[in-house]
């Protein structure tokens, strides 16, 4: 499950990306991207929700990592949102940023999978 989990959060960056440049050139194609990071949100949050079902003895470590998990998301959509809206998104890019090292940070350090740290 930690590498559906892995595959299904790399995807949903580079969709990420992918849909980000494709609103700033107004690219017709970008809806569809935006749909398809979206399914990926889903799939994320799902092997997530699976991981944290496996564990027996859920430290509060797991509830940070999720709930960080869950604020990459929310980042990624502020970003779209505000660059549909042609305002600035310096704001959601922080918080992106910021979100993205915790949650790597808390999975890396979290002992399934690989523990880097
Ligand atoms: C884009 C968002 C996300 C990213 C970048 C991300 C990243 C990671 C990483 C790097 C790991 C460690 C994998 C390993 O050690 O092999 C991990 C594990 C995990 N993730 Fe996520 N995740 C995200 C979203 C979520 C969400 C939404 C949830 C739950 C609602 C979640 C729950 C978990 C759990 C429970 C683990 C197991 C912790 C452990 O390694 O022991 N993640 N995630």
């Amino acid at each position: 499950m930690t590498h559906a989990h892995i595959t299904s959060w790399l995807i949903t960056i580079v969709l990420f990306l992918i849909a980000v440049s494709m609103a700033r050139r107004g690219a017709g194609k970008a809806k569809v991207v935006q749909m398809v990071l979206r399914l990926f949100y889903l799939i994320t949050l799902a092997t997530g929700l699976m991981l944290l079902h496996g564990i027996t003895t859920i430290s509060p470590l797991y509830w940070l990592k999720a709930l960080a998990g869950l604020w990459v998301i929310g980042a990624m959509e502020m970003v779209l949102a505000a660059e549909k809206k042609g305002k600035r998104t310096v704001a959601g890019w922080t918080q992106w940023i910021v979100a993205l090292v915790v949650t790597l940070f808390l999975g890396l350090m979290l002992p399934l999978g690989f523990d880097l740290f």
